[in-house]
């Protein structure tokens, strides 16, 4: 099979999206809508991607430098045919090009790997839609063989009523596609170069024509405007759900889960409602995720229990703790397995030892705590002297009173009780009680004092 070209047509004004950024940056599951194409194309193993984008979109290229493809402006924009016309000097003749389309996000790979086994010459992507309305359509003739595509501003009465539709995306031998492009004409309703005329042209040569169909109608949908956007978000995360639910892990409500990005599950896992998950997360063998927790590019290890409303971030959690609920667990937090982190905890860039548990109240940050360590509620970690961090060293099997702030940089030592109330700002020895608050007094006699009479 010949070596395989990619152009993504993203030049397109996005007028209806009334926004300031270029239409295909605009997310779905987090991530900008060329980007799903890209990543899908990438997945083809192409010889060459060249992505063509609109004046004034410089961002787009910014925003997609992590790819090794090309990217070429096409200013004015004159067409879909125009449009891949600019991408041809990055072309290679011997190779067949594939056109996607940056406005159709959802376009799977198997579809496309369809395509590409369905024979030599052109191979369309078309579907059949009960509302043809605005798409071109596949005329054929009546042996059932495609003639030409008909735009809809220039189709006849009768032409309207067919219902099997161009996508857009379609394939074609490099060489041809070259000579075909340079023979386009503006002459038609809209004034513009179409790339669908180069089917009557392919026709007329006797090249072969193939239509192929998506395993979805889903797949080669494509946005316009925010309503559009946010159907296919619904439609994605469904997809994801299903898939979740097929693969063993119970969701709740497979309606409302939220999924940006790698989820990976173990057996077992159980996530309740509300949950939105972003970037790269795995949830070991049987762990729970309590109501509207948020977790990004984070790993939970079995047995682990999350209660509601917990937040996540660049965090790595061990095996059989308990979370939340009302935990935030900031980039560089570390929980050894056994570890408790409860409500109103924030713990950041952190490491929580095996067993060790700050319940209730607390600010952990820059912080090493052992093992077996009881951080009393309201215990703050002061880290930050306003323009520089320190570290808090908490060494195995100490006891933190409540209420009590540890000023960085400070060691506790192996063992040591800190006495509730004390603002610790020295190493306390290891096995000793430390305490910095001043003794209870009470006066005898005291009275309250009263309003001086005027
Ligand atoms: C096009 C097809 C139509 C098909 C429909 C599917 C042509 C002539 N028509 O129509 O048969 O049913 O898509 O959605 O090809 N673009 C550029 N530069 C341009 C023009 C367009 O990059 O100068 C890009 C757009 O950003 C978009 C895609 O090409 O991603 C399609 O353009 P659009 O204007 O939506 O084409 P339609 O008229 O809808
Ligand atoms: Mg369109």
């Amino acid at each position: 099979m010949n070596a395989l070209n990619i152009v993504i047509l993203a030049a397109g004004k996005g007028t209806r999206m009334y926004s300031d950024k270029p239409k295909v940056l605009h997310t779905l599951a987090g991530k900008p809508l060329v980007q799903h194409v890209l990543d899908c194309a990438v997945s083809l193993n192409p010889q060459q991607i060249c992505t063509v984008y609109g004046h004034g979109g410089e961002a787009v290229p910014q925003a997609l430098q992590q790819y090794s493809a090309d990217f070429v402006m096409q200013e004015p924009q004159l067409g879909t045919g125009h449009a891949v016309q600019q991408a041809m000097p990055y072309l290679q003749d011997e190779s067949r090009t594939l056109v996607l389309y940056g406005d159709v996000p959802l376009i799977q790979h198997s579809t496309l790997h369809q395509m590409q086994k369905a024979g030599e010459g052109l191979v369309l992507l078309t579907v059949n839609l009960d509302n043809p309305a605005g798409y071109g359509r596949i005329v054929r003739n009546d042996q059932g063989d495609v003639m030409r595509i008909v735009e809809q501003k220039d189709a006849t009465e009768e032409e309207l009523l067919i219902k099997e539709v161009n996508t857009g995306i379609m394939l074609v031998p490099t060489a041809k596609l070259r000579t075909w492009l340079g023979n386009l004409s503006n002459d038609n309703a809209q004034g513009e170069y179409y790339l669908t005329d180069i089917v009557a042209m392919a026709v007329a040569q006797g090249e072969p024509v193939h239509s192929v169909q998506p395993a979805q109608t889903w797949e080669v949908e494509g946005i316009n405007n925010k309503v559009q956007l946010a159907n296919l978000e619904r439609i994605y995360q469904k997809e994801v759900a299903s898939r979740l639910l097929t693969q063993g892990v119970s969701l709740i409500d497979p309606a409302r889960i939220d999924v940006r990005g790698e989820l990976v599950c173990g057996r077992d896992v159980e996530i309740d409602i509300g949950c939105v998950f972003e970037g790269k997360v795995s949830l070991g063998d049987r762990v729970k995720v309590g109501a509207y927790s948020i977790i990004k590019d984070s790993s939970i290890a079995q047995d682990t229990q999350i209660a509601p409303y917990s937040h996540f971030e660049d965090s790595e959690v061990g095996a059989d703790c308990r979370i939340g609920p009302y935990a935030r667990l900031r980039p560089g937090s570390k929980l050894h397995e056994h570890a408790h982190v409860g409500n109103f905890v924030e713990i950041k860039n952190s490491e929580i030892g095996q067993g060790s548990k700050a319940n209730h109240l607390s600010y952990i940050g820059d912080s090493t705590v052992g093992s077996r360590v009881n951080i009393g509620a309201g215990t703050i970690t002061c880290n930050y002297d306003g323009a520089n961090k320190f570290r808090t060293i908490i060494e195995d099997d100490a006891f933190i009173g409540s209420d009590t702030q540890l000023v960085a940089p400070v060691t506790v030592g192996k063992g040591a009780t800190i006495g509730a109330g004390s603002t610790i700002t020295k190493n306390t020895p290891p096995g000793e009680l430390t305490l910095s608050r001043s003794k209870q007094l009470s006066i005898a006699g005291w009275q309250r004092p009263v309003k001086g009479k005027k």
